[in-house]
């Protein structure tokens, strides 16, 4: 099973994402979460990717598709796996068709989770997130049950350097220009299956799993 999980920022991919993991048993990969482990490691890959980040820009291309081969190349996604904001621009999409036949799988489906650009800031703007295990919350919409801290590990919650207002537009911008035309490509193919995603987080999950049972 190969899922890509799309969708603009804030949408709910990294939310579901942990549902999903436990529902299916196979692993999620997260461009955006290797990035922030790789920046708050201090390797040379997370020095190159912080000041695109933190503008809301894209990483380079090369360098984003380079660390999805070596991660797909790992035991634990010979079953299958969950790529969580990969691909975004045409020539990943295009690179993920050549790594999938290098390792003899074939995508399943892209799921992709709308919704109204209007709600998508706040969600951003009061998105709590783990430091532990990368669980996602929201000061309103879903909060923890202990204040600052994750109901899934304990670990400590804190806020994105990009989950401001400013840097929200631009990655909504570039999600427009970049990303968003992927919907087609995988149209096209006749492996893209929406989800509205302005809906409770579990009724959103309970779509997911129907799309993917269908
Ligand atoms: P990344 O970390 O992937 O961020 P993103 O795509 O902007 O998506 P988010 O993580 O912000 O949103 P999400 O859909 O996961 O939402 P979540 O579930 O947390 O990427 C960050 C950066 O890394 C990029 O800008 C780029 O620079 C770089 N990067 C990453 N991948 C790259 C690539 N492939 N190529 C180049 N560069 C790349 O939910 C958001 C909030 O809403 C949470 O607070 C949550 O609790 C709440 N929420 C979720 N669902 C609901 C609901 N149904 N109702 C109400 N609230 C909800
Ligand atoms: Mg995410
Ligand atoms: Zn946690």
């Amino acid at each position: 099973m190969v899922i890509l999980l799309m969708g603009p920022p804030g949408a709910g991919k990294g939310t579901q994402a942990v549902s999903m993991v436990k529902k299916f048993g196979i692993p999620q990969i997260s461009t955006g979460d290797m990035f922030r482990a790789a920046i708050g490691q201090g390797t040379e890959l997370g020095k190159k990717a912080k000041a695109c980040i933190d503008a809301g820009q894209l990483v380079p291309d090369e360098i984003t598709i380079g660390i999805v081969k070596e991660r797909l190349a790992q035991d634990d996604c010979k079953k299958g796996f969950l790529l969580d904001g990969f691909p975004r621009t045409t020539e990943q999409a295009e690179a993920l068709e050549t790594i999938l036949k290098e390792i003899g799988q074939e995508l399943t489906c892209a799921l992709n989770i709308a919704v109204p650009k209007e709600l998508l800031v706040e969600r951003a703007v009061g998105r709590r997130v783990c430091r532990k295990c990368g669980a996602s919350f929201h000061v309103e919409f879903n909060p923890s049950k202990a204040e600052g801290v994750c109901d899934e590990c304990g670990g400590e919650l804190y806020q994105r350097a990009d989950d401001t207002r400013e840097t929200m537009e631009n990655r909504l911008s570039v999600y427009e220009a970049s990303t968003q035309p992927l919907i087609d490509f995988y149209e096209a193919k006749g492996k893209c299956v929406a989800v509205d995603g302005d809906q409770a987080i579990d009724k959103v999950f309970a779509d997911i799993v129907k799309a993917l049972e269908a």
